[in-house]
């Protein structure tokens, strides 16, 4: 151990692996996902909350007008005003994206958002990445904008779709959103979120902790439906900018994260690869080939191309 901890080799090096290995570790498991019709999610169902008494998720946005003079805002309060607590979610019919745009005058070119009547406290930049999902990624939207804009966040929502037909790589895709994000603003927050998965209750406020990564949710099979298994490190994580650059993002080079690897001594031979590589794998190293970066009016659309050959290693600095 005296070896590793010398002046030359510091602490903090073996300190920051073993929080990149932990945090993936954290992360990679087994968890019930899937079909979106389950795919509510709640942190603690802790009793606080009634839900068999909940509200529409666009309840108290009429209440936000833009104020005469914007030099003047007075700052969001800490805590919002307009949260209501449990949200009414039904799948039953997809909402086309005219629609939501209607619901949501206030949100412009790219998914972002500020509060117009109130300098907002926080700023969080939410990732999604994507891969022949619309009817989730409408549902998502749907239900996210507006639960946002009652937290009286500044946002932005960006869609990381990967093309063609290699093996999905969320790690990667996450790798290119943080990336393309921080060119855009110097978000407070970055939340990794998958495409089919909605928050049930307004309390469960889109910010960091500053102190150490958070994973918000895995999903809640609320229905009981029995879905298969999925091996997955997905669900909703939340991590400061900083938090993310100094485990160095997710390792590049494991495709198939997102499940059709299901495989247990897949998952051995991962950790043994992420202890060995994760200074050279991850941000540092990210190489891709973007295609387009398109402002909607509900997102930023970011579109990549990881290419058709299977297990080309990412370049290592
Ligand atoms: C938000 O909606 C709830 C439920 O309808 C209501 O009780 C509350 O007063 C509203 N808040 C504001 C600030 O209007
Ligand atoms: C993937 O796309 C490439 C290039 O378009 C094609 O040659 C290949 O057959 C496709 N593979 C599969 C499994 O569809
Ligand atoms: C993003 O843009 C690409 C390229 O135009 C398109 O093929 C894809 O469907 C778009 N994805 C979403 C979710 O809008």
């Amino acid at each position: 151990m005296s070896r590793l901890c010398s002046p030359n080799r510091p602490c903090t090096l073996l300190l920051l692996a073993f929080l990149q290995l932990a945090f993936v570790l954290f992360l990679y498991r087994r968890s019930l996902s899937g079909s979106f019709a389950s795919s509510l999610y709640e942190e603690d169902r802790d009793g606080r909350w009634d839900y068999s008494k909940t509200h529409d998720v666009y309840t108290n946005l009429s209440f936000v007008t833009p104020s005469p003079d914007r030099e003047t805002l007075p700052e969001c309060p800490v805590e919002s005003p307009l949260l209501v607590g449990p949200l009414t979610i039904s799948f039953q019919k997809i909402p086309v994206m005219s629609k939501i745009a209607r619901k949501n005058p206030y949100v412009q070119a790219g998914g972002r958002y500020t509060p117009p009547h109130c300098k907002a406290q926080y700023k969080t930049a939410i990732l999604v990445p994507h891969r022949n999902r619309e009817p989730h990624l409408r549902h998502l939207l749907y239900y996210l904008h507006p639960f946002l804009q009652r937290q009286q966040l500044q946002y932005a929502i960006y869609v990381i779709h990967q093309t063609g037909n290699r093996t999905f790589n969320r790690a990667k895709l996450l790798n290119v959103g943080v990336r393309e994000a921080l060119k855009d603003e110097d978000w407070d927050c970055l939340f990794l979120h998958d495409v089919d998965l909605i928050p049930e209750n307004d309390h469960n406020l889109y910010v960091c902790n500053e102190k150490y990564p958070k994973h918000v949710s895995s999903a809640m099979n609320k229905f009981k439906y029995r879905l298969p298994y999925r091996m997955y490190f997905g669900g909703v994580s939340a991590l400061t900018p900083e938090q993310y650059l100094r485990i160095n993002g997710f390792p590049n080079t494991y495709w198939g994260w997102g499940g059709e690897d299901d495989d247990i001594s897949a998952r051995f031979d991962m950790v043994v690869k992420v202890s060995k590589s994760w200074r050279s794998d991850g941000m540092n190293s990210i190489d891709y080939n973007l295609l387009q970066r398109e402002e909607l009016p509900l997102y930023t659309n970011i579109t990549v191309d990881f290419g058709s050959s299977p297990n080309v290693r990412a370049k290592v600095n």
